[in-house]
């Protein structure tokens, strides 16, 4: 295997002393699996020290109130991972008395539970030879041989997942699996790798044919959808604020916000101030409104950008539904509605 012997040796030389690395256990393999998903490990590392801090063990993830799994997981982004998360909790607690199952096929019955997640932990944890396919191993497979099917075509995930079966060594699939993401995450980067200190420099395809900006191919962009919120910050009598629930529909389900206006199209401040002067669903009279910020704050999501402008709505009633501003801080908000929060009160 000139392929997978260097490079295990390279992982163990190289890779990062991180604390799911520790311990080969089910749970906390688990868990940094799913936050790892669409997530970098320097991002995701304090998220996961705080959630194995908060619940040690999956019985305590199910038991906690879906509130709290939120609220830990404000700024990770991607939130029906954490509802997902906590649905799985409780299925194993629930219905598996808090033991994952043992395999591959087993993991892949639960729910919330896909193939590559049953891939990571039935390898990393039960040593299990089964080949994890994730963004770093379409790169590192696709440049080292030279293919260029594109990742986003329907039958890539076959062809990669058959190549990686043929790459990962039966004795030790978990170090395989680890070390190409690894791999993938270190030395084989999405922009500018450095090849030139990279051990396959004389093997790799693509840096010997010149493409590896070329590849992997991915051809499918999804289209980014603009959309224009406008969010009402009420101050009442109190000084108290209003806030709403987020449906599950959608972005950021179960998560709260400010009311929202949202319109079709760009309007003018003007539009919208005559737009929150006429809204009825305030529940009173705006008795002055003003605009925040003039700029509209810019929040990427994968495929919508949102241009967000915050208002200011007063009024001297005491609204019996509005919250402290402290409050927030104790529930689960987007994370720009967050920073406003902070940047205001908190
Ligand atoms: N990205 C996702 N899972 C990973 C792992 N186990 N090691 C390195 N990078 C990863």
């Amino acid at each position: 295997m000139s392929f997978s012997k260097p490079l295990i040796q390279w992982y163990l030389q190289n890779k990062r002393d991180l604390p799911w690395r520790n311990n080969t256990h089910p749970y906390p393999v688990w868990l940094s699996e799913i936050m790892l998903q669409q997530t970098r490990v320097a991002q995701g590392l304090p998220y996961f020290l705080r959630f194995i801090n908060a619940f040690p063990t999956v019985n305590d993830l199910a038991n906690a109130p879906e509130e709290k799994v939120l609220h830990l997981w404000q700024g990770l982004g991607y939130y029906s991972r954490a509802r997902n998360l906590h649905a799985t909790a409780k299925q194993v607690a629930l219905e598996l008395g808090g033991n994952f199952p043992n395999s591959y096929a087993g993991l892949l019955k639960l729910k919330g539970v896909g193939e590559y997640t049953a891939a990571a932990v039935a390898s990393i944890s039960y040593g299990e030879a089964v080949p994890v396919v994730d963004g770093n191993v379409y790169r590192v497979l696709a440049r080292y041989f030279g293919i260029t099917t594109d990742i986003s075509s329907s039958g890539a995930k076959k062809e990669f997942t058959a190549l990686a079966a043929t790459l990962l060594p039966d004795n030790d699939p978990a170090t395989f699996n680890q070390a190409i993401m690894e791999f993938g995450a270190l030395q084989c980067v999405p922009k500018s790798p450095d090849c030139v200190v990279c051990i396959f420099n004389t093997t790799c395809v693509a840096y010997n044919t010149g493409r590896v900006n070329e590849l992997p191919v991915k051809l499918k962009k999804q289209k980014v959808t603009d959309r224009y919120f406008n969010y009402i910050v009420v101050s009442d009598a109190a000084g108290h604020t209003l806030i709403n629930r987020r449906g599950d529909k959608g972005i950021w389900n179960g998560l709260y916000e400010f009311p929202l206006l949202e319109t079709d199209t760009n309007l003018t401040e003007t539009e919208v101030n005559t737009l929150i002067q006429s809204y009825t669903g305030l529940g009173f009279m705006p008795e002055t409104i003003t605009l925040i910020n003039a700029e509209p704050v810019i929040h990427k999501l994968s495929h919508q950008k949102l241009h967000i402008r915050f208002w200011a709505v007063s009024t001297s009633k005491t609204l019996p539904e509005a919250v402290d501003t402290q409050h927030l801080k104790t529930i689960p908000l987007p994370i720009v509605l967050h920073n406003f929060a902070e940047r205001h009160w908190l």
